[in-house]
């Protein structure tokens, strides 16, 4: 991202700067349920109508990756016929959507604890990886069961086990041998994180993959968010200057 900072530069045209990564934290289903006196899960059904347009232009719109978080590790604190609910609509979307995402040349990831699922899941998500694994359209990386403090301590408990049985040497440790371990392996960084529903936490979303992440809070409730929702977010990303610690491009240019 170049000039657009200096006073009086022309910006350009909105959407030149399409984040490779966007990652998302489809917030607010169930307020968006009580708001209309409906039970939760016709929230997260509705959610994941949400998610099928958003998937349809965020290949529109030219971004590679699409990360978003479905279940959090947390989220078996709540009632269990709601995480019952959760289980049963991913089940359903990997049924109901597979055909029409592989259709879409729609390549789909899902990472998180699998070890944790009902086990007639695995299988299922298994399915979709490998349906769709040459696609080279759009990733679609679905969190499930995801907690990124979990998948920090589990790339550490297995760095150790390899340091101590005598196969890896410490010193030999690094941020991209860390980053290849990671659930997210190859994928790049995300780009731009957005969050719905008015929280602004990532409430263990991708912890570490985010640490340069631009963030865009919506108040939009998830139900509601579609692909004019998701160019407003890349159109406040394509304003945004990143900097990775190093000066401005104002600063760069006038030497202050
Ligand atoms: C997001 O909506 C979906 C999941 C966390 C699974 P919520 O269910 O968290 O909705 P709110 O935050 O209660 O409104
Ligand atoms: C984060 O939302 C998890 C998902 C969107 C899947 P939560 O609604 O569970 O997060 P908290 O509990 O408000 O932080
Ligand atoms: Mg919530």
């Amino acid at each position: 991202m170049t000039d657009k900072t200096l006073p009086g530069a022309a910006r350009p045209p909105l959407g030149m700067d399409v984040p490779a990564h966007v990652a998302i934290i489809m917030d607010g289903n169930g307020r968006w349920a009580a708001a209309r006196g409906l039970p939760r899960f016709e929230g997260h059904r509705r959610g994941v109508e949400a998610l099928r347009r958003t998937v349809r232009a965020a290949i529109d719109l030219g971004v590679s990756w699409l990360t978003v978080y479905s279940f959090s590790s947390e989220n078996w604190a709540r009632p269990a016929d709601e995480v019952g609910g959760l289980m049963s609509l991913l089940r359903l979307f990997i049924r109901n959507d597979l055909a029409d995402l592989h259709a879409n040349n729609v390549r789909v990831r899902v990472i998180g604890d699998r070890a944790g699922l009902p086990p007639d899941i695995a299988p299922l998500i298994v399915e979709a990886e490998e349906t769709t694994r040459a696609n080279t359209g759009l990733t679609l990386m679905v969190a499930f069961n995801y907690g990124g403090r979990q998948e920090i301590v589990a790339v550490a408990r297995a760095l150790a086990a390899e340091a101590a049985a005598g196969r890896l040497d410490p010193q030999a440790i690094d941020e991209r041998m860390f980053a290849a371990r990671l659930w997210t392996q190859d994928a790049p960084d995300p780009d731009l994180v957005i969050r719905t529903s008015g929280e602004e936490r990532l409430s263990n979303f991708l912890p570490w993959q985010a640490a340069y992440s631009e963030f865009v809070f919506t108040p939009i409730l998830w139900p509601d968010f579609d692909g004019h929702a998701l160019k407003q977010a890349l159109d406040a990303f394509a304003r945004r200057e990143r900097r990775f610690g190093g000066v401005g491009a104002l600063a760069k240019k006038t030497g202050s």
